[in-house]
């Protein structure tokens, strides 16, 4: 099972790194979370200030940054960022840096090294169109945004952090939108991936129809 690589794309709040983590777990294959690497690179602009609107400062905000994985872990030139690039500001701010063609060119070749070897499950916007597109499984999940926001106001609320589901409805509807109307690699289901709609499906239930969709292969 594990020379095979799984691709996997979506909107924002729709499970996908959820589900590949369990995925993984089950195959034996390895996770790559695609949307963290947009967050490092997000977070090393955000942090250091960086103009991304000047190609030149971009590009070599680009050469600087090194980005690793350590199982749930990732590190952005050494530092553990696991957490502080999941704050609302950087997603924001990773849906407008991840429009930017340098910064796509840059993660794309890297994601495509990273998986050459295959037995990857990686979960993203553009994986089974751009990234690998010659994976043997492909799949689009799906969910609408009422149920997508609903889900992670109910798992703030678990965890006892305050929040207003009509924001979240909003900032779900701001992220499709910027990551659906973009120029280069918009989030669009491929043609030869099998869609999935998960809104009224449990965890368990989306990890069984996957399940199957890889098996059946
Ligand atoms: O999946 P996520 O929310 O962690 O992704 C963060 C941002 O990165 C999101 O706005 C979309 C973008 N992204 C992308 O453009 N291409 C990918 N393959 C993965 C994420």
């Amino acid at each position: 099972m594990c020379k095979i690589n799984i691709a996997i794309d979506g909107p924002s709040g729709v499970g996908k790194s959820t589900i590949a983590d369990f995925l993984a777990k089950k195959y034996g294959m390895v996770h790559l979370d695609t949307g963290a690497m947009y967050r490092c690179v997000s977070y090393y602009i955000y942090v250091n200030n960086v103009n991304y609107d000047d190609p030149i400062e971009l590009e070599q905000a680009l050469n600087q940054i090194t980005i690793r994985f350590d199982g749930k872990k990732v590190f952005l030139n050494g530092e553990d960022v696991s957490d502080a690039i999941r704050t609302n500001d950087i997603s924001m701010m990773a849906a407008k840096v991840s429009s930017y063609s340098a910064v796509r060119k840059k993660l794309v070749a890297l994601q495509q090294d990273i998986c050459a070897e295959k037995g990857y499950i990686v979960d993203g916007r553009d994986i089974c169109s751009v990234v690998l597109p010659e994976a043997e499984v492909k799949i689009f999940m799906s969910a609408s945004s009422d149920a997508r926001a609903m889900r992670r106001y109910k798992e703030y609320i678990d965890k006892g952090i305050e929040c207003d589901y009509e924001q979240l409805l909003n900032d779900i509807n701001e992220r499709d939108y910027q990551d659906s109307h973009r120029a280069i690699s918009p989030l669009k289901k491929a043609e030869d991936a099998i869609e999935v709609d998960t809104s009224n499906m449990s965890i368990e239930q989306v990890v069984e129809r996957l399940s199957e969709i890889i098996e059946n292969r």
